[in-house]
């Protein structure tokens, strides 16, 4: 946590790779009350859409996947990221291919990806274009250079 707060004093937004909920997880209700947040996501069952999904701040990872219906997490607490950041699942890199629509979208890199200044992003053609790389973390509608004004 105090390592993502670093990172957006330091070069703008970065974060951890997204954690999948296993099998086991979700079956665990002996959690710990560690507070070590996690930004944990489901999907949203009344949009169609993949990247439609409900974020919410759980105390620690084995809580956030033991509630119903949350499939993965992210590191941190929703808060520290964009409110309009949709986590890229993380099996998107397993999608079989993308379609070519043109809704520029702005990818943010994990931290296995060392950037030196601003935006540690790139520019995609579609959100499935953006997700589909193993290292963009989250998406943000747009062009990247928009970006500078949405605080986490
Ligand atoms: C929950 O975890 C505690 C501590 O590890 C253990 O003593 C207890 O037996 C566990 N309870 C269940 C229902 O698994
Ligand atoms: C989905 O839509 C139903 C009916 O409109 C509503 O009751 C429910 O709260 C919605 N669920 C979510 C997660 O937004
Ligand atoms: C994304 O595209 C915009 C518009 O062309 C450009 O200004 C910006 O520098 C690009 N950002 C990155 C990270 O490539």
């Amino acid at each position: 946590m105090n390592k993502l707060i670093l990172c957006f004093a330091l070069i703008g937004f970065c974060t951890a790779a997204n954690f999948i909920c296993t099998p086991e997880m979700k079956q665990n209700k002996n959690c710990t009350r560690e507070y070590n947040p996690v930004c944990g996501v489901k999907m949203d069952p009344n949009k169609s859409s993949k990247y439609s999904s409900i974020k919410s701040t759980y105390s620690n990872k084995c809580t956030a996947c033991s509630e119903e219906d949350v499939e993965f997490y992210a590191e941190g607490s929703c808060e520290e990221y964009p409110k309009i950041a949709a986590f890229c699942h993380p099996d998107a890199h397993l999608s079989k291919g993308c379609t070519k629509e043109y809704f520029p979208t702005c990818g943010l890199f994990d931290d296995s990806v060392i950037c030196q200044q601003g935006l540690c992003s790139s520019n995609y053609s579609n959100k499935c274009v953006a997700c589909i790389n193993q290292e963009v973390s989250y998406i943000l509608p747009g062009y990247c250079h928009l970006h500078e004004q949405y605080q986490p």
